[in-house]
């Protein structure tokens, strides 16, 4: 192998000018023949692949995750045995805004995680909040579109954010979480992380549990108030990014402290709500938190394109002694991961150094494609006699999952005691928020709303907020009305016309 430190096209063929190019005389035409020329261009031409539909702006890191308590009677899954340490990857990213959107808008944050474990790559695809805005993945598009831009004027518009939430009452604990301090995390590393969905685990005897994944941050929960964060996207777009950065070439790495909430596999049958609602938290009292292990992020990237953004995280990469649960929006994710990433970044995807396995080899039977390099070659098909491989029941686990069965329906889960869309929303509102923390919310929701929402759908936010506690949505009502009263006193109790959307106005 000849080193060289000169340049190259990517055939390896030695350039005659990095800045030149082939010309008639000084002052004539281009060549076509000039192939580094063209291949520059065309190079240059194909360097974006899409941005991830949503939690398109993010940023992420590597690290080791280390167990240092004992589930192993609860999972034979390697990464979480005792003492074992695991290489992994973080992405972090907010959800609606595009790739070069600032850091600190008031959103959930991606808390994507892929483990390099000896049965394979293990990914928990979580976010900074424990619970969603829906529960049917069916409404999943409508819920991103409406956080997204409007189809006629390309403008992102609250009134229709509002106008799903109001129409989707099961988005109330989620909305209620993000209209409170958490919505502006001050940095990835002063938020926590959450599975969200329960997830199954089951144990070397065959025995399943249901659990929720809680990455709890050691640096404490920070966050920015609404002014702040404000203040903030228009000094540095990028402040998140570079907070992870700089603070991982400091050698100040940020770790994360996983624990586990577990739920005995029977329990589910006859718990008050339904535990596989994505709209709901267990109860800490109920399922006590159980330390599992600490995830530290001490190596940043270094590709940004080639490590972050072609990385691939799928809920779908569960290795032996973990699983789904019949979480409907779970399921729903099983499938949509992998489809975004043969889009986005090709068919053969998990080939790339990011995504393939590091502690383990690929022995599978997927062949050629776009850009696959690495066939296995001969034998093409299984079962065979030529010494290709066998899958092994014994090494991937006794099959993972519970019994199903009924009539094909269209319904949410079976309701319950205390399955309602409120309840939960309210607890927090009344009973872990402080009056300052309270104060806060009221003024976030206030700002939010008079940021273009008319009615009817102001008149729907103010019954929501109202649903969730009654002192706060009059609260919000009045904050409102008061706001709309200063900004235009002409329309007291009206509607500001010149806050309305512009498809209203036509
Ligand atoms: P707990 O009092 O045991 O838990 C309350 C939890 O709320 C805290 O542990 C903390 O979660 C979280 N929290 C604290 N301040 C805020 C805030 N400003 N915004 C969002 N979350 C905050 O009670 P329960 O477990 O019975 O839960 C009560 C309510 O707390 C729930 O209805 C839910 O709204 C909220 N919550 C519950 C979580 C859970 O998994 N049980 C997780 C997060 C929120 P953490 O320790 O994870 O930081
Ligand atoms: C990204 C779909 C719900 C967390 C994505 C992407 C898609 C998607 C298509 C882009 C993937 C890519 O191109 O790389 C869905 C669907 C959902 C859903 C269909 C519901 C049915 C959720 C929930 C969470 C979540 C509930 C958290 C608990 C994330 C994260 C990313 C992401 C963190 C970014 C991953 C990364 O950093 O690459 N989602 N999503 N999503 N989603 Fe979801």
């Amino acid at each position: 192998m000849v080193e060289n430190n000169y340049t190259t096209d990517d055939a390896g063929i030695p350039v005659p000018s990095d800045e030149r190019s082939l010309t008639v005389g000084a002052d004539g035409p281009i060549l076509l023949h000039d192939a580094y020329l063209i291949e520059k261009m065309a190079a240059f031409n194909r360097e974006r692949v899409p941005e991830r539909q949503p939690h398109a702006k993010g940023g992420g890191a590597f690290g080791t995750f280390e167990v240092t308590g004992d589930v192993s009677a609860f999972t034979l899954a390697d990464l979480f045995q005792p003492g074992k340490k695991t290489e992994m990857l973080a992405r972090f990213s907010t959800v609606a805004g595009e790739r070069g959107s600032p850091d600190t808008w008031r959103d959930p944050r991606g808390f994507a995680l892929k483990f390099y474990t000896e049965q394979g790559n293990f990914d928990m695809v979580g976010n900074n909040t424990p619970v969603f805005f829906m529960r049917d993945p069916m409404k999943f598009q409508d819920f991103i579109r409406s956080q997204k831009r409007r189809a006629d004027n390309n403008l992102r518009d609250h009134d229709m954010q509002w106008d799903f939430w109001t129409l989707s009452p099961e988005s109330a604990h989620q909305v209620t979480w993000l209209m409170g301090d958490r919505g502006i995390p001050r940095t990835w590393r002063h938020m926590n992380g959450y599975s969200s969905h329960t997830y199954m685990w089951m144990n070397a005897a065959g025995e399943k549990f249901w659990v929720k994944y809680h990455f709890i941050t050691d640096q404490g929960i920070e966050f920015f108030t609404q002014d702040e964060g404000d203040q903030m996207a228009s000094i540095d777009t990028d402040y998140h990014l570079r907070d992870l950065w700089e603070h991982i070439e400091q050698g100040d790495y940020p770790s994360w402290t996983l624990k586990m909430q577990i739920m005995p596999f029977e329990d589910a049958k006859t718990y008050r709500f339904n535990p596989f609602d994505l709209t709901k938290v267990w109860p800490h009292a109920d399922y006590p938190l159980v330390e599992v292990g600490k995830m530290t992020l001490n190596r940043n990237p270094s590709n940004y394109h080639t490590e972050i953004e072609q990385g691939a995280f799928e809920p779908s990469n569960a290795v032996p002694g973990t699983g789904p649960s019949p979480d409907k929006m779970l399921l729903g994710r099983w499938f949509s991961y992998p489809d975004s990433h043969r889009h986005r970044i090709g068919a053969n995807y998990k080939e790339l150094p990011v995504n393939r396995p590091h502690a383990t080899t690929v022995r599978s039977y997927s062949k050629d494609g776009h850009m696959r390099h690495e066939n296995p070659g001969d034998p093409v098909y299984v079962p065979n006699s030529k010494g290709g491989p066998h899958a092994d029941p014994a090494v991937a686990g006794e099959p993972i999952g519970w019994y199903s069965d009924g009539d094909m329906v269209r319904q949410a889960y079976t309701l319950r005691q205390d399955d309602d869309d409120w309840g939960q929303a309210g607890t927090m509102v009344r009973d872990v928020l402080d009056d300052a923390a309270r104060g806060r919310l009221v003024d976030n929701i206030v700002g939010h709303l008079l940021n273009g929402v008319s009615e009817p759908v102001l008149a729907r936010a103010f019954e929501y907020w109202r649903n969730v506690d009654k002192d706060l949505g009059d609260k919000v009502a009045q904050g409102v009305r008061v706001k709309k009263d200063q900004l235009d006193p002409k329309a007291a109790g009206q509607d500001n016309p010149s806050r309305r959307s512009a498809r209203e106005k036509a």
